[in-house]
């Protein structure tokens, strides 16, 4: 390290105390609480009031007494916060913040899709659109999806969406079908058996833990599978001593926090994928958390009708898990 680069990570650690002081000021000053999702920036986890997966942060926005939520993660994590708390202020970083999985399920075509199979249960993962809830039965995250299934008669057919390697995953585990919507994310996508047995060759020693998003491929090596809460409390309490992670790698700050005398590697990715970190994540910066509470923008609203319609099926996963 040369010593401009010493006297540059200096002034950043300076600028980030002073926004984290900011932020803390502003956070008192409003009556707001941070949520913020495991794949964000450390930064940014460190700030928050509660970390957590999709069903946590969920239920920590129905629960919240709070005036305002800040919501540090993607656009219908807020948008499901705001649904939750029509009466709440709903703030995010970066409204721009989107997730590709949930824009890959138009409504339109969901329609199409569903009306082909009227009498079916329609179950959609909570990484999807407003509009798209509101066309569900009920909502699943990957802690919950499993159980949400089990709850449902086996003379029912099962509509799943848009994640179809969640899909798979629990249609295999539960040995019952289900009609998949073919969407992916691509963070998950990243990873497969060809590329990750290479690093499970070399760390022999190592398990292999995955999210359910990852290709099936991949899932049926892993050691373990899970949601981020279910991989980082795995990480914890297994008596192994090296893990190799095949998920969004932001989940790592956590995990090494946790447990700081294991060895944690991030899985490797394909070659011909771009992307294994969430982009859409980590444009949650330390910066504009401060920016968007200072300046109560950008807002998260819902239509009031659509609002009501997304509703019901989240109350329903609440209900349900
Ligand atoms: P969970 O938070 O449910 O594990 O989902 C991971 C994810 O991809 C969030 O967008
Ligand atoms: Fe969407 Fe994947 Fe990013 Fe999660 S990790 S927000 S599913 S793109």
């Amino acid at each position: 390290m040369t010593a401009v680069d010493v006297k540059n990570d200096r002034s950043a650690d300076v600028r980030t105390r002073e926004l984290a002081r900011r932020i803390e000021k502003l956070k008192k000053e409003m009556r707001a609480i941070i949520l913020a999702h495991y794949y964000t920036v450390p930064e940014v986890q460190d700030a928050a009031d509660i970390v957590g997966d999709s069903l946590a942060l969920a239920r920590a926005a129905e629960n919240t007494d709070a005036d305002v939520i800040v919501f540090a993660g993607v656009y219908f994590m807020g948008e499901t916060a705001s649904i939750l708390n029509p009466d709440k202020l709903v703030l995010m970083p970066d409204d721009h913040a989107g997730c590709p999985l949930a824009d890959s399920c138009p409504t339109e075509k969901f329609r199409a899709f569903k009306a082909e199979h009227p009498d079916a249960v329609v179950i959609s993962y909570i990484n999807s659109t407003a509009e798209i809830k509101a066309e569900s039965d009920i909502i699943c995250t990957s802690s919950n999806a499993e159980r949400i299934v089990r709850q449902i008669p086996e003379d029912k057919e099962i509509i799943f969406g848009p994640d179809r390697n969640l899909g798979s995953y629990v249609m295999k585990k539960l040995g019952r079908k289900m009609i998949l919507w073919q969407g992916y994310c691509y963070v998950h996508e990243a990873f497969n058996w060809g590329v990750i047995k290479k690093a499970v060759d070399t760390n022999p020693e190592a398990e292999l833990i995955a999210h359910p998003e990852c290709r099936e491929d991949l899932l049926q090596h892993a050691d373990f599978v899970g949601s981020t809460s279910g991989l980082l409390r795995y990480a914890e309490q297994s008596r192994g001593k090296t893990f190799i992670v095949a998920t969004e790698p932001g989940i790592l700050y956590e995990m090494r926090k946790r447990s700081p005398e294991k060895t944690f590697i991030p899985a490797p990715k394909d070659a011909s994928h771009p992307w294994s970190t969430c982009t859409q994540m980590k444009q949650n910066t330390l910066e504009k958390l401060w920016r968007c509470m200072e300046n109560r923008r950008p807002q998260i609203v819902v239509d009031e009708p659509l609002r009501l319609a997304a509703l019901r099926p989240i109350r329903r996963m609440l209900e349900m898990s």
